[in-house]
């Protein structure tokens, strides 16, 4: 048996990507998750727990190489306040509950790795590295209550890293679903201005960079997982266009993406209306090496 590592919200696009990915490299994975417990499927274990409540999953903690943590209720949904609500708490009180199964570990995790988000940076065109300012508004104040609580208590043998996440392209769910769905029905013009930007990133080399903060002792703190060419709205649009075989297509001016968010889509129009320039400045520095840096070629192999 393969060293084990644990995935708690694990069940998502991230989480089964990862899974997969892992058991190919003879790990032995076990996800945590609201749902049925003591299934095996694909050769993922699932334990269940409730994200809040230390209990019996806490076992799984014990002796396994590494824990990532996916858990937290999607941002993909309207702004209600009790959405905000359940947005916040359910990645707060995972990363607490999980500081808890550790510290009650006499063999603890070698590293305990959390999936952030590089929404922290707010809605900017300035380029941002690790160290670039934090913008404000919601989704900001969620990330930095979320990274505070990750990194309010350190461990003695437990190294902690926090990936800040951009828009992972894959081809089984996330934030590419909705923007092919409008390209297929010729809606998939220019979004708003276009010029804010799309941090980009293909899932596998999303995949590589757990997999480092996993074996690689030097991973320690605060990075930005994200592809090293960022491109603006209107250039991704155009490059989904024609990777998928359309012609120009009328923009979508805000008004509009407001409506349509709001009544046709059912979730925040600032998902679509704000971004960010990130780089991957440490994961650079670390030697890391991307395969997908090419929108076009990335996007073509994604749809085909
Ligand atoms: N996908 C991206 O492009 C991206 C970009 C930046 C950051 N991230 C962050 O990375 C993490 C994983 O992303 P993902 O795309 O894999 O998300 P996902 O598909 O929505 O999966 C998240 C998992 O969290 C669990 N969960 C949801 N609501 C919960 C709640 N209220 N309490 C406890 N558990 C809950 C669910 O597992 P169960 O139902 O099985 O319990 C779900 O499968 C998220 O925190 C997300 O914000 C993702």
């Amino acid at each position: 048996m393969g060293k084990k590592i644990v995935l708690a919200g694990g069940s998502g696009f991230l989480g089964q990507s990862l899974a997969q990915f892992l058991i190919k490299r003879n790990y032995d994975v076990v996800v945590l998750t609201r749902g049925a417990a003591s299934t095996t499927r694909d050769g993922v274990r699932y334990a269940h727990w409730d994200g809040v409540n230390l209990g019996e999953w806490a076992t799984e903690i014990e002796g396994c190489e590494s824990i990532v943590n996916f858990t937290g209720k999607s941002v993909n949904c309207i702004y209600t306040k009790a959405n905000k609500e359940e947005i916040l708490s359910s990645r707060l009180n995972s990363v607490k509950v999980l500081r808890d199964a550790i510290h009650q570990c006499s063999e603890p995790p070698q590293s305990f790795i959390q999936a952030g988000s590089l929404a922290i940076f707010g809605d900017t065109k300035q380029e941002c590295d690790e160290e670039a300012p934090h913008g404000t508004g919601f989704s900001v104040d969620v990330c930095k209550q979320w990274e505070d609580e990750f990194f309010r208590v350190s461990f003695p043998h437990t190294r902690q890293v926090l990936l800040r996440i951009g828009f992972v392209l894959g081809k089984n769910g996330g934030a590419l679903e909705p923007l092919k769905t409008l390209v297929k029905f010729n809606l998939g013009g220019t979004v708003g201005s276009g010029k804010q930007y799309i941090s980009w990133l293909h899932i596998d080399d999303l995949n590589h960079m757990f997999l480092e903060a996993i074996e690689q002792d030097q991973y320690d703190g605060i990075y930005n997982a994200t592809g090293p060419t960022p491109v603006t709205n209107k250039t991704f649009m155009k490059t989904l266009r024609d990777a998928m075989g359309k012609g120009w297509t009328p923009p979508a001016p805000t008004p509009f993406v407001w409506l349509g968010a709001y009544i046709f889509m059912r979730t925040e129009p600032s998902l679509a209306l704000t971004g960010r320039n990130c780089i991957p400045k440490k994961f650079l520095d670390a030697g890391f090496e991307f395969k997908y840096t090419d929108l076009g070629t990335t996007l073509s192999e994604l749809v085909s």
